[in-house]
Parts: structure tokens; sequence; C-alpha cells
């Protein structure tokens, strides 16, 4: 069972799985799984135990997910934090705004796929948890 999300701007996705004999077929459709229009995709592998992340979105959404082998996905809303383990294609994370997010932990096949709502905008990122941390509190 997965854990229950208990950070703000975050839930689980879930993808509808396909299984018949010639293999496995995952699949997320606007409105009926996915909350949002993608704008862009990313994946992420090859990794050197060095965490990733480690930033916020000002604006943009995304669902994170190992579509193959596991890893450590840490969020915290500025009073909250939260470690998740994520392991199986069929279940992502979204990621709302707001939301400190770094990536560890990684298995040696994982291939981590990132959804995105907006295009790559390095002005929507918040690097310092210091400064997002001061931002909330002046909320
Ligand atoms: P980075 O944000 O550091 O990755 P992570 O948050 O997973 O640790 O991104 C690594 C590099 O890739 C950085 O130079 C910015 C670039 N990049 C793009 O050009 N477009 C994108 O959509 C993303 C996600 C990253």
């Amino acid at each position: 069972m997965n854990p229950k999300i208990k950070v703000k701007n975050s839930s689980w996705i879930k993808f509808r799985k396909f299984s018949e004999k010639k293999g496995d077929l995952f699949v997320g459709e606007l409105n009926r799984d996915l909350p949002f229009q993608i704008k862009r995709v990313f994946f992420i592998e090859n990794f050197n135990n060095l965490k990733r992340g480690q930033h916020v979105h000002k604006k943009n959404e995304e669902i994170i997910f190992a579509a193959r082998g596991s890893f450590v996905l840490t969020l915290d809303d500025g009073q909250i934090r939260q470690k998740i383990k994520i392991n199986n294609p069929r279940f992502g994370v979204y990621l709302g705004k707001n939301l400190w997010r770094e990536m560890s932990g990684f298995s040696k096949d994982c291939l981590i796929v990132s959804i995105a709502s907006r295009k790559y905008e390095a002005g929507d990122y918040v690097h310092s948890y210091e400064d997002f941390i001061r931002a909330i509190k002046k909320k």
C-alpha cells in the first residue's frame, strides 16, 4: 500500500495498467488520470549517489515517477517533511507549486520520468531552502 501523502500540494497519481501476454502498458490521460496539460517531459538516469532536485517551483507543476527501479522522494511543504519510496511505475506523485523536493537513494537501474505543466524557466526555481521557508513565513 502506498503511504498517505501528508504534505500540502501533493498527491498520488495512478496510471492505468493494461497487462497482457505481450507485456504491461501504462497510460495517463488528461482529466481522467492527469490533473494538468503537459508542456514538457524529462527523464533522468545514470545516477551518481548525489541528491537531485533540491528546489521549489513557483508555478510549474509536475508528476514524477520511476518508470524503472526505485528512489526516495523527500517532500517538504515548509511544515511537514515526508520521505516516500517510489518503486512502482503505476504510481506517480503530483508535485504542486511551492513544494520542496529532493530525490535520493536511486537503484542502479532507476529511470525517473517527470512530466511538467510548464516549459523550462530558470526563473521559476527557488534553489535555497532558506529562501523557500522565508517566503512561506511572509504569506
Ligand atoms: P536540474 O534542475 O539541476 O536537475 P534536478 O533538479 O533533477 O537535480 O537540471 C539539470 C540541468 O538540466 C540544468 O543545467 C538545467 C537543465 N534542464 C533544462 O535545460 N531543461 C529542463 O526542463 C530541466 C528539468 C533541466
